[in-house]
């Protein structure tokens, strides 16, 4: 599928619905259930709590039938035995997220990851003690480097260094996050960044800031909420330390679903590795030897520490079906298609400010509109008008078009219920 060019875009309605005519992807859009109120409602906050697919509730109703039928002997005998349950989720993971089978493991929520990782990959040594992070995180992640660092039993306001935009920028210059990596040198232990900025849709480099941290001898942690099953990432190949996610969002397996993690594999081969460990990181040979010693198994599942949530897990397995049916790579493909719609609709209305990057390549599905006078007031009304979106101060409302169930011509409508927002008030 061809990129949309301005060239290409048109203003007419007839225009969306011969993309959606020509789209391989469309008959995906049944396989969802799909929270509208009314028939013409739009979905467009799946960056912020993806739609159920189907398969979610066959699958969860599949595990409680077996919990039912066989108890303990479901470990084993289950249609799907719970004891090796999370191995089905490997491939389909690695293939969301460009990675191999053994960098990646479904475990616990973002935060918790992000503490366990950082265990592993915040070293402080020395004079290698800063942690680089972007100022205006996700709070969760502040909070998360902020008590890690002090648990660590350093001062957070002399270790962790945050980096903003330039001052009237909303985003932040790679380049800018290049010079200031330089600059901290050896004094950096770890740079933490998101792939794609929750707030502006910003998506950034992988490989290249990764490169940058590497240059200076540090390790780099991604955060990914905003990414995963969003980009099409080549986590492996970008050389990432490693990588945390959450798979309520674009993921759509349903709300506080259980997370995602990466590790690259030069540091799943490291058994020496200084880690929490909990038995079902050991080596599944020995696990039920039951012994003392704890063996790390060479894999990411090595960070996990316990026996898999079956009942929460089950969704990841139907909602990672869905992707594979289509693919990420040809997902995200529509996705700039849908998104450069939405830009080219949106360009046109007056009082619209567009704090995303305009390049295809940075940013994902997501597009945030900044509105400087009662951004609250046009958020309500495109709310009340079915425009499913959200809101992050100071003013900003993200809309998110996804290509597994959003359709061209949504993406024509959403634009009309954006207009009359901006038309009153
Ligand atoms: C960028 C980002 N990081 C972290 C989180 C928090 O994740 P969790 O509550 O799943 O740990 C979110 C949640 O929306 C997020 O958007």
């Amino acid at each position: 599928m061809q990129p949309l060019t301005a060239a290409d875009l048109s203003h007419d309605r007839d225009f969306a619905r011969a993309l959606d005519a020509q789209d391989g992807l469309a008959p995906l859009r049944g396989r969802f259930a799909l929270p509208l109120r009314r028939p013409d409602d739009i979905y467009f906050v799946g960056n912020s709590l993806g739609p159920m697919p189907h398969a979610a509730r066959t699958l969860v109703l599949e595990e409680l039938e077996d919990w039912s039928r066989l108890g303990v002997a479901g470990h084993m005998g289950a249609r799907r035995p719970w004891y090796s349950y999370h191995e089905q989720l490997r491939a389909p993971l690695a293939r969301l997220v460009g990675a191999r089978e053994h960098e990646v493991v479904a475990m616990n929520s973002l935060t918790a990851n992000l503490h366990l990782l950082m265990t592993t990959f915040y070293r402080p040594e020395g004079a290698r003690t800063r942690l680089l992070l972007e100022k205006g995180a996700f709070p969760s992640d502040t909070y998360a480097v902020m008590s890690h660092v002090a648990a660590r039993g350093l001062d957070p306001a002399a270790h962790v260094v945050e980096i903003a935009p330039r001052a009237g920028e909303w985003t932040i210059r790679e380049e800018d996050i290049e010079a200031r990596i330089a600059e901290l040198g050896d004094t950096l232990a770890l740079a933490m960044l998101p792939g794609v900025q929750y707030r502006t849709g910003q998506a950034f480099d992988i490989a290249r800031l990764t490169r940058a941290a590497h240059a200076v001898g540090a390790r780099c942690g991604w955060d990914l909420a905003h990414a995963a099953g969003n980009l099409a990432l080549d986590l492996h190949g970008s050389g990432a330390d490693f990588a945390v996610w959450c798979s309520y969002k674009y993921v759509n397996s349903g709300p506080g679903a259980v997370a995602g993690a990466f590790i690259h594999e030069r540091h799943v081969r490291d058994t020496a590795l200084p880690r929490h460990a909990g038995w079902w990181g050991n080596d599944p040979k020995t696990r039920f030897r039951m012994e003392e010693r704890f063996v790390p198994t060479q894999h990411a599942d090595a960070w996990s520490l316990s026996n898999p949530p079956i009942l929460a897990v089950a969704p990841l397995v139907a909602s990672l079906a869905e992707f594979d049916a289509a693919g990420i790579a040809a997902l995200r493909a529509k996705s700039m298609r849908m998104t450069a719609l939405l830009e080219f609709r949106l360009r046109e209305i007056e009082g619209v400010e567009i704090i995303t990057p305009a390049a295809t390549h940075a940013r994902g599905a997501q597009l945030s509109l900044y509105f400087p006078n009662n951004a609250r007031t046009r958020y309500e009304s495109m709310l009340a008008a079915g425009l499913a979106c959200d809101y992050r101060e100071p003013g900003i409302v993200r809309l998110a078009p996804a290509p597994l169930f959003n359709t061209f011509d949504e993406v024509w409508r959403a634009a009309e219920i954006v207009r009359s927002a901006c038309a009153t008030g």
